[in-house]
């Protein structure tokens, strides 16, 4: 069995690529590198350099090898970006999206997994917490991105060109638990990079957005999923789609929610260190509370989550952070 992993050098993508050549696919990564990094591609997978939209690439790569199903990690996905620079996003993530499922279709590859993300729901007014069928009303150009790209998914598959499984991740994050493969993302947004960074000396502080959201502390809670055990859900949806799956949307979550200050607090204490924590007003585009119930990927996809602790989670990518210069 052969996967096409788009976006396979970044951070979910790399960790998932290792997955499937452990699990005895071939694997062949495209990648633009514009946040990726070749030396994040385990060497046993082909690479090629290139955009999701490019149609002679994507022909040549076809035509060399036959796949069986393509994981579409490509994307930019900085929130506050995607509102200060919509057309990029509409374009990076959208068209380029259509222009790839174009090309899978006319060359015969019909299992799509895609990427999405809880930024489809946008806010979770009631505080309960989010399943598949939550109304998906997003707030920012990146999680409309999103969403638009699952409605061409079930669009095509309705018209008989694809299946497909989408994957809503909540908050990814962490590293391999045995230090092979990390977050390499240069300028993160994302808060546990950024903390670990802090524990690990790299930088002098944390900027907390927001105190005064209607949540318990006052600061936005979030759902943290290990990057491991996103990786795992990949697999599992990838042998469901190829043993005849019906096209399916789930959620990538542990159903438990942690405020900015929580995961501070569980970090400085992972990692020994009294990192300083700043102060600031809310960014465009955050969400008071983004909490999954992932019920739905346990029972239909038998995924079993290993590393649901925030600890631990924590604790892998400050290991991470404190190994790198
Ligand atoms: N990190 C999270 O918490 C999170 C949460 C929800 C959803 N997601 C989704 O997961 C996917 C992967 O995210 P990540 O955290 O690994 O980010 P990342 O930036 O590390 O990975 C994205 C990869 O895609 C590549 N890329 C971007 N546009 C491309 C294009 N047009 N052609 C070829 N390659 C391109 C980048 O070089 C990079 O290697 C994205 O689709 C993102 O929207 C991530």
């Amino acid at each position: 069995m052969k996967v096409l992993v788009t976006g396979g050098a970044g951070y979910i993508g790399s960790h998932t690529v290792s997955g499937l050549l452990k699990s005895g696919y071939e694997v062949v990564v495209l990648d633009n590198l514009s946040s990726g990094f070749r030396e994040a591609v385990d060497p046993k997978a082909y690479f090629y350099q290139g955009n999701v939209n490019d149609k002679t690439l994507l022909k040549e790569i076809f035509k060399s090898h036959k796949m069986d199903a393509v994981i579409h990690f490509a994307a930019k996905l900085i929130v506050e970006e995607s509102v200060a620079k919509p057309q990029e996003y509409y374009f990076n993530n959208l068209v380029s999206s259509l222009l790839l499922f174009k090309e899978c279709v006319a060359n015969g590859v019909n299992n799509i997994i895609f990427s999405s993300t809880a930024a489809v729901y946008g806010e979770s007014l009631d505080g309960n917490l989010l399943n598949e069928s939550s109304a998906c009303k997003p707030i920012n150009p990146y999680g409309k991105t999103k969403l638009f790209v699952e409605r061409m998914l079930q669009d095509l598959e309705q018209a008989g060109l694809l299946r497909y499984v989408i994957l809503r991740y909540f908050n990814v994050a962490g590293a391999e638990v045995n230090g092979g493969n990390g977050q390499r993302t240069k300028g993160a947004t994302h808060l546990i990079k950024i903390a670990s960074e802090a524990a690990a000396g790299k930088r002098k502080e944390v900027m907390v957005f927001g105190t005064n959201y209607p949540t318990p502390d006052g600061t936005c809670v979030r759902d943290y999923i290990h990057v491991q055990d996103l990786a795992s859900a990949h697999l599992k949806a990838l042998k469901y789609l190829i043993d005849g799956g019906k096209s399916d949307t789930f959620n990538c979550g542990y159903s438990k929610g942690y405020s900015v200050l929580e995961v501070l607090d569980h970090m400085k204490k992972v990692s020994h260190s009294d990192f300083e924590v700043k102060y600031s007003a809310r960014r465009k585009g955050d969400a008071p509370s983004v909490v999954s119930d992932a019920q739905k990927i346990k029972s239909v996809l038998g995924w079993k989550p290993e590393y649901d602790k925030i600890d631990l989670i924590c604790e892998t990518a400050y290991e991470w952070e404190k190994s790198r210069p």
